[in-house]
């Protein structure tokens, strides 16, 4: 579908437990972001790199908390409107931080909300975004979204970036998914003292603690995600995002220390 935005694309998610510190309320890993921004540029300019990038990130301490302040999760009914508007701000106040890196690293992006991508059904992308993701490759702009606040019929509902990355490989045909956390990749036994599992299949037994989930489902939701992108014929990996050199390597696709799950259709 629509190969002229596909083309050599991948979908990479800058998770929350990274990009900001979870335990803090509102605290910024600007460290981490700035090294995760030069290892996508560095990756971009390779020659077996990535020639398109479609960003996505977390909400971590900033989203999350607010959400969690406010009750709001997947199905949510009566949500207050302060709720609504505080989780929708310091959402903006991670994203333009966020964006404001990648371009002083030399990475320009334009923002695609999750608002223009998402159709009503939460099941697929819209014709509006997948216009204004067309536009910004041929002006040369990485598009960006994040995991924010949408407004239902009836509230307001969170979507993850975790399923915005699903639903973006789903709509372009991406290459791989990388999800970036602070972790090496999913743990056997459910905390990261387990053994460091390399490849996922639908029959693996995966087991997430519970005390370290987010609002979004954390570690288990994510891979459920990435089963569901791998079933539809793209390579998923989780990788570190501490380890500059893995990072590199899993946007180039190349072999990682981390947590493959291998697409269950080839490409052509
Ligand atoms: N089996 C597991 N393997 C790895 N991490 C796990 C596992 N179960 C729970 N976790 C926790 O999940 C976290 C990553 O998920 P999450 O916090 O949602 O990341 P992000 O903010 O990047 O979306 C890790 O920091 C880890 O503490
Ligand atoms: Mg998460």
């Amino acid at each position: 579908m629509n190969r002229e935005v596909s083309d050599q694309l991948i979908a990479v998610k800058l998770g929350g437990s990274v990009i900001t510190y979870k335990q803090k309320r509102e605290a910024v890993n600007v460290r981490a972001i700035k090294s995760l921004a030069k290892s996508i540029v560095r990756a971009m300019r390779s020659k077996d790199g990535p020639k398109r990038i479609f960003l996505v990130h977390g909400g971590g301490s900033f989203g999350h908390y607010w959400a969690t302040r406010f009750g709001i999760g997947k199905e949510s009914h009566g949500v207050s409107a302060e709720g609504i508007s505080r989780t929708r701000l310091s959402m903006i106040k991670l994203h333009s931080k966020v964006l404001q890196i990648l371009c002083d690293s030399g990475l320009p992006c334009e923002t695609v909300a999750a608002s223009e991508l998402v159709s009503s059904s939460f099941k697929e992308i819209n014709e509006i975004g997948r216009q204004h993701v067309s536009t910004c490759f041929k002006l040369g702009l990485t598009p960006i979204t994040f995991g924010d606040i949408l407004l239902t019929k009836f509230g307001a509902r969170v979507i993850s970036g975790d399923r915005l990355a699903e639903l973006i490989a789903r709509t372009f045909d991406v290459r791989r998914v990388v999800f970036v956390t602070n972790v090496d990749g999913v743990y056997e036994g459910g905390d990261s003292k387990g053994k460091l599992i390399r490849v996922i299949t639908k029959q693996s037994k995966f087991v997430s603690e519970n005390q370290e989930r987010d609002v979004t489902g954390g570690m288990s939701m994510k891979v459920s995600a990435g089963l569901s992108i791998a079933q539809n014929g793209t390579d998923v990996f989780f990788v570190n995002g501490k380890r500059v050199e893995q990072v590199v390597r899993a946007l180039c696709g190349k072999p990682i220390l981390g947590t493959h799950i291998p697409s269950i259709r080839v490409h052509s």
